[in-house]
């Protein structure tokens, strides 16, 4: 297996070693390739993602990054420039996140509420196309515009993933989320597809909730959700949340899959680079050890993927509070775990 690895800023570099270190426990045979691209490179040359390095990811069976985005640089160069560029060349439509209150993780929530869902998250359209602009910038009369895109083509094959993953599931259930009331356009055309495709899937059953009252439901009442399809912003948005109420957002992964397979998929933790706590050792590496373990099953590697999320369900079984945090020691215990 040939993994790209793209460290990135703050604490990516940190959390992507600890991935690592659990990967080749589990998988001697991978060979990695690191790429410097962030803060550092751009400050340095200007680049963000020359056309070579990314004709080069693509040669790579997956791609393992860290975070990218740094107090230094403005806001959204790195964002767009690079995560978003990485994104939508590789055409990474489905962004799975999974959430799910591991046995013994303290939720912040009323009870013991089970939390596990699978959002289905659109990721190459939405706000984040870019498709918009600034009239009469610096002028008491400017106009900024941030146009949504949504497309039959885009919209039919994430709602299809997330079918199919339903029906994976136990529970068979899946909840689209979006604003309907109020973005009508987009909403009539994200309504009518997920009608029309579970025609196919009568096993599934369906509901919608808007995404205000998502909100509400993901923290007082997380049980009603099972999989979870929704729109590039609402579920960058939603998966927050919903990390914060499974154990946190050092505990979140996430899987920008092709389903194709035409491109490389990348694998990263929910969270960003948090500069407020990088180079302190305080961060936790098991949202990137997950990652780690659906970069496994998506390469077909059930097996191994299993044994990566079982070392975690045990470690955080059985953690104490002072290792929350502690990213090298974590990511010992989940690498000794995972091997053995
Ligand atoms: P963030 O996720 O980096 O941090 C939010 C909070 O969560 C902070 O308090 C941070 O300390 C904490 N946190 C994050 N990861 C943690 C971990 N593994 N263990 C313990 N605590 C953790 O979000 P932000 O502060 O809004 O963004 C910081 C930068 O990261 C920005 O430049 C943003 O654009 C970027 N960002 C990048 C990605 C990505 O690369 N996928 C995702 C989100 C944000
Ligand atoms: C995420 C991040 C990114 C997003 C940003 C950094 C572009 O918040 O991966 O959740 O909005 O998708
Ligand atoms: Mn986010």
């Amino acid at each position: 297996m040939k993994l790209a690895v793209i460290p990135g800023d703050g604490i990516g570099p940190e959390v992507v070693a600890e991935g690592l270190k659990v990967l080749t426990g589990v998988l001697p045979s991978v060979e990695t390739t690191t790429y410097d691209l962030g803060a550092a490179r751009w400050h340095r040359t200007g680049e963000l993602l020359p056309d070579s390095v990314l004709r080069e990811l693509r040669q790579h069976d997956a791609i393992l990054l860290g975070a990218v985005g740094d107090p230094t640089v403005p806001s959204g160069i790195l964002e767009r420039g690079l995560l978003l560029r990485l994104r939508f060349e590789l055409d990474h439509c489905v962004n799975l996140r999974p959430a799910r209150l591991y046995p013994g993780v303290p939720g912040p929530l009323a009870g013991d509420q089970a939390v596990d869902l699978m959002v289905v998250r659109e990721g190459t359209e939405g706000p984040y196309v870019g498709n918009g602009g600034l009239l009469r910038k610096d002028t008491p009369q400017e106009i900024a515009t941030e146009v949504s895109l949504n497309t039959y083509f885009g919209v039919e094959r994430v709602v299809r993933d997330a079918f199919a993953r339903a029906m994976r599931r136990p529970r068979r259930h899946l909840t689209l989320v979006h604003k309907t009331n109020v973005l009508v356009h987009a909403g009539q055309l994200w309504s009518r597809v997920v009608e029309e495709v579970s025609m196919e899937f009568p096993d599934v059953s369906v509901s919608y909730t808007h995404v205000d009252s998502a909100m509400i439901y993901l923290v007082t009442d997380p049980g009603r959700f099972d999989v979870v399809v929704t729109d590039n912003l609402f579920g960058d948005i939603l998966t927050d949340l919903a990390a914060a109420v499974s154990g946190g957002i050092g505990l979140a992964a996430s899987g920008n899959l092709d389903p194709s397979k035409a491109n490389p998929s990348m694998f990263e933790p929910v969270h960003g680079s948090a500069p407020d706590i990088a180079g302190t050792g305080q961060a936790d590496p098991t949202a990137t050890v997950l990652s780690v373990g659906l970069l496994l099953d998506h390469l077909g590697l059930p097996d191994a993927a299993r044994r990566v999320e079982a070392a975690v369900a045990f470690d955080l079984a059985t953690r104490q509070p002072g290792s929350i945090g502690r990213t090298s020691a974590i990511g010992d215990r989940l690498a000794a775990l995972a091997a053995s």
